[in-house]
C-alpha cells in the first residue's frame, strides 16, 4: 500500500497543517467514540505543533473528553525537564483546559524504570477496557537511527507481544526509558508521524521502503485496523 506522505514546506507548515489534523482528528473521535485517546510523541519535532494546536484550539475542541497519554517517557524524576511530560505541558497542556485527571503521565519517580512501565500498564489497562489499548490517535517521532517511541534498533522491547508498556535503554542520555510497545502502537486507529529534518531523510526512506523493524524500529508502525500518516518537511523527504 502506498504510504499517505504529507509534504510540508518547513517545520512551521508541519505544524500548522498537522496540528489542524490533530484537531480534525480529535473532533472526530470524540463525535463517534465519546472521547479522545492520544498518545503524545515527545523529543523536539512536536514541539510547533504542540503550540500551533493551544493558540489555535484551546477554545474550540472538547479538551474535557479528551485523555492524554504518552507514546514514551525518560525514566528521569517529574519536574525535570526533559521528560516529554515537561515539554508537552509546557507547550500544549498547561494552555488548554484538558483536566488534570484526563491527562496520564508516565511516572518519573517509581522505584525503576521497570516499574514505571508496570505503573503505566496499570493505567492503561483502567483506561481501556479492551484487550489491546486502541489509541484514537498515536504522534510519533523519527530518529536518524529509525527509532520511534523509545523502541530502539536491536532492542529486546522490539520483541515484546504481551505486555503494553516496558523499559528500555536508549544509547544517548536520558538513557533510561519507558515506551509504548509495538503491539499496542499497531492497535492505534490512527497514526500521525512528525518528521522534519535532512538527517531524517535515510532512515524514512528505508522504513518507508520496508525495512527489518529490528534494524529501523519505525517499520514495525504497521497498524491492523488503523491508518499511517507521515507529516514531513521537504528537507525529510529529499
Ligand atoms: C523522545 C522521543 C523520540 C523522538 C525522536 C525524534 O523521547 O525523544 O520519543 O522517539 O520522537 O527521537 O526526536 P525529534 O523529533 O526531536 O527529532
Amino acid at each position: 500500500m502506498t504510504p499517505d506522505v504529507r509534504v510540508c514546506e518547513d517545520v512551521a507548515d508541519l505544524a500548522e497543517r498537522g496540528a489542524d489534523a490533530v484537531a480534525a482528528a480529535i473532533a472526530a473521535a470524540v463525535q463517534s467514540n465519546g472521547r479522545c485517546t492520544v498518545a503524545l510523541a515527545g523529543g523536539n519535532t512536536p514541539r510547533a505543533l504542540y503550540e500551533t494546536l493551544a493558540a489555535r484550539f484551546a477554545g474550540n475542541l472538547p479538551w474535557t473528553r479528551v485523555h492524554v497519554f504518552w507514546g514514551d517517557e525518560r525514566f528521569v524524576p517529574s519536574g525535570d525537564r526533559r521528560r516529554n511530560e515537561a515539554m508537552a505541558r509546557e507547550t500544549l497542556l498547561d494552555h488548554v483546559p484538558c483536566p488534570p485527571a484526563n491527562i496520564h503521565p508516565i511516572s518519573g519517580d517509581a522505584a525503576s524504570s521497570a516499574a514505571a512501565a508496570d505503573e503505566y500498564e496499570a493505567t492503561l489497562r483502567r483506561q481501556f477496557s479492551s484487550e489491546w489499548p486502541r489509541f484514537d490517535l498515536v504522534l510519533l517521532g523519527l530518529g536518524p537511527d529509525g527509532h520511534t517511541a523509545s523502541l530502539f534498533p536491536g532492542s529486546s522491547a522490539l520483541d515484546e507481544t504481551t505486555r503494553w508498556a516496558v523499559d528500555a535503554t536508549a544509547p544517548a542520555d536520558p538513557r533510561s526509558r519507558v515506551t509504548l510497545t509495538l503491539p499496542v502502537l499497531n492497535s492505534a486507529a490512527l497514526t500521525f508521524f512528525l518528521v522534519a529534518g535532512a538527517e531524517k531523510a535515510d532512515a524514512m526512506r528505508r522504513v518507508l521502503a520496508g525495512a527489518d523493524a529490528r534494524i529501523l524500529p519505525a517499520a514495525g508502525i504497521r497498524p491492523s485496523r488503523g491508518a499511517v500518516v507521515w507529516w514531513a518537511d521537504r528537507a525529510a523527504v529529499s
